[in-house]
This record gives structure tokens, sequence and C-alpha cells, in this order.
């Protein structure tokens, strides 16, 4: 098959552009639902202009959903030691999640959040491209045994480089635990605090109408090229404040001329300075 004019057609019929994705992981993925749903091109081609159900499927299975609890969890004492003295002055922030997959890094920050007594003055948003990441980031419910060895590896951080003096935190104030059924389920007074919409970053505009004060965007740049890339730092430029933080994953670095426009400091990037856009 025609891997290019195949997202020709998906771009011509769907909402959805991954002509600018880099190409080998979407096309091996892409791959792979053909041969799970046993499709002749022709009937991939048909579901793909008629059948929004099956393409609805098809972007949650060709983009790439992996999240843990506090993934990396070396990382989130160093984004605090940087953005607390700019946050505790602060009456109210805004936070994006942009690419927030099932939720669990929109789940992390809120917990740190409130442990820290930020989370009052936060207001919280989370977009994926998924309808049906967004609505597990809705749901907040995960595996338990599998995250309980994240919690775990996430304290013993903490133990090392406690966040302002935390180096505990009793996660069944935040999590519903069901032990039979092996599912934690985030409490709901975290569920309600955070808004999720499903957005994708390809169309360079934002959802929300407020600027940010921090956007996490950790692992999803990776997988655009960097005419992309260059296009949604340049989106993200423009809705963050003035001193305001962008945060990618640990194995991302911002290349390119926006580099120029944000100034690394320990694992953040943060707008220097603003200069004029063009109006679209
Ligand atoms: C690897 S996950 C990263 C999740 C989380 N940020 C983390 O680091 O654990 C990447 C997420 O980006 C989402 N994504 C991919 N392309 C996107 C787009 N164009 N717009 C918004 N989200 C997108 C995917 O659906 C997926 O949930």
């Amino acid at each position: 098959m025609d891997f290019k004019h195949y997202l020709q057609v998906l771009k011509d019929h769907t909402p959805y552009d991954f002509s600018n994705y880099s190409d080998n992981s979407i096309k091996r993925r892409l791959q792979k639902v053909i041969a799970d749903n046993d499709l002749s091109i022709d009937e991939l081609l048909a579901k793909t202009q008629n059948d929004k159900a099956f393409v609805e499927q098809l972007v949650e299975d060709i983009t790439v959903n992996t999240t843990e609890l506090f993934r990396d969890p070396e990382e989130w004492p160093a984004f605090y030691e940087v953005l607390l003295p700019a946050l505790k002055g602060k009456k109210t922030f805004n936070i994006w999640h942009a690419g927030c997959s099932s939720g669990m890094e929109v789940y992390s920050n809120m917990i740190i959040l409130n442990e820290l007594g930020l989370l009052d003055k936060a207001k919280i948003y989370a977009t994926d491209i998924s309808h049906g990441m967004v609505r597990k980031c809705k749901n907040g419910n995960y595996r338990y045994e599998f995250n309980k060895r994240q919690l775990q590896a996430f304290e013993t951080i903490l133990i090392k480089h406690p966040i302002a003096g935390i180096s505990k935190v009793d996660f069944s104030k935040y999590f519903d635990i069901d032990h039979e059924k092996d599912q934690i389920t985030a409490k709901e007074f975290l569920r309600k605090k955070v808004e999720v919409k499903q957005h994708d970053l390809v169309q360079e505009k934002s959802p929300f109408y407020c600027k940010f004060d921090i956007i996490f965007c950790r692992n999803v740049l990776i997988y655009f090229n960097a005419t992309l890339q260059s296009k949604i730092y340049q989106m993200f430029h423009r809705q963050l404040y003035p001193k305001g933080a962008m945060i990618l994953g640990s194995h991302e670095s911002l290349t390119g001329f926006y580099k120029t426009k944000f100034k690394k400091n320990g694992p953040l990037y943060v707008k220097t300075n603003a200069f004029h856009y063009k109006y679209h």
C-alpha cells in the first residue's frame, strides 16, 4: 500500500492529518491495524471514508499512548524546584497537559500540587487527540498492581529529593483502591478539578481561551517531524504568559528557531521574550 496516499485519504475524509508525523512509527502501527482487522486495502479505504467509529479506533491505535503515574520519577522534584518560587507568588495559575493520554501525568501533577497546598489556586486543563484517551483521563481509572510499583518508585525518589519538604505521600487520599478488581480510581475532587477535551495539536490552535503558566507536552512531539514541532512550539509560545514554562519529555529537547525563544532552566523551557505574531 502507498502509505503517503493513505494518509492523504485520511486527511481528505476525516479531521485527522498525520502527514507530518515521523513516518516509521505510524507506518508500523497502521500495518498492525490492517493485519489485526484482516483488511484488504479497498476495505481499509472504504472504512476510512465511511466508518467514524473505525477512524476513532484507528487514531487510538496508530498513536502511542504509553504513560505512567509519576513517569520519569526523578524529573518531578526537578520540575517543582524551578517552578515553586514562581507558583507560590501567584493568586491563580493555569496548567495545560497537551497529549495527556489516559491522564496519569495530570493526576500526578495534581497530587503534588495538593501536597504543596497549591491545588486550589490551579486551573488544570488536559487534551488528547484520542477520544478514548479523553474518556480514560476523565475516568481516572487504572490498574492497581502495576501502578503500585510506580507509586513506590516515586516515593523512593522523594526520599532522596524531597519536594519542599514532602518525602512521603499517602496515596489513599487520592485514589479509591479496589483490590479484587485490581483497580484504582482517582478521587472525585481530582477528577472534577481537571477540564479534559479532545483536541488535535496539528490544528495549531489552542482549544482554550486562557493563557498558561505551564504547558506539559511530554513524549508527544517526539512523534512529529521538525516542521510540525516548530509550529507547535510557536503555538505554545503564543499561549504561555511571559516567563511561562513548557515541559517536554526527558528524552526530548527543543531544537530549531524556537530554541531562541525559550530559556532552558533545568527540565523547563521558560518563555523569554514576546514578539509579534502574524495573524492567521
Ligand atoms: C506517549 S503519550 C504521552 C502521555 C504523557 N504526556 C506522558 O508523557 O506520559 C502521547 C500522547 O499524545 C497523544 N497525541 C498524539 N498526537 C496528538 C495530537 N496531534 N494532538 C494531541 N494529542 C496527540 C496520543 O494520543 C498520546 O495519548
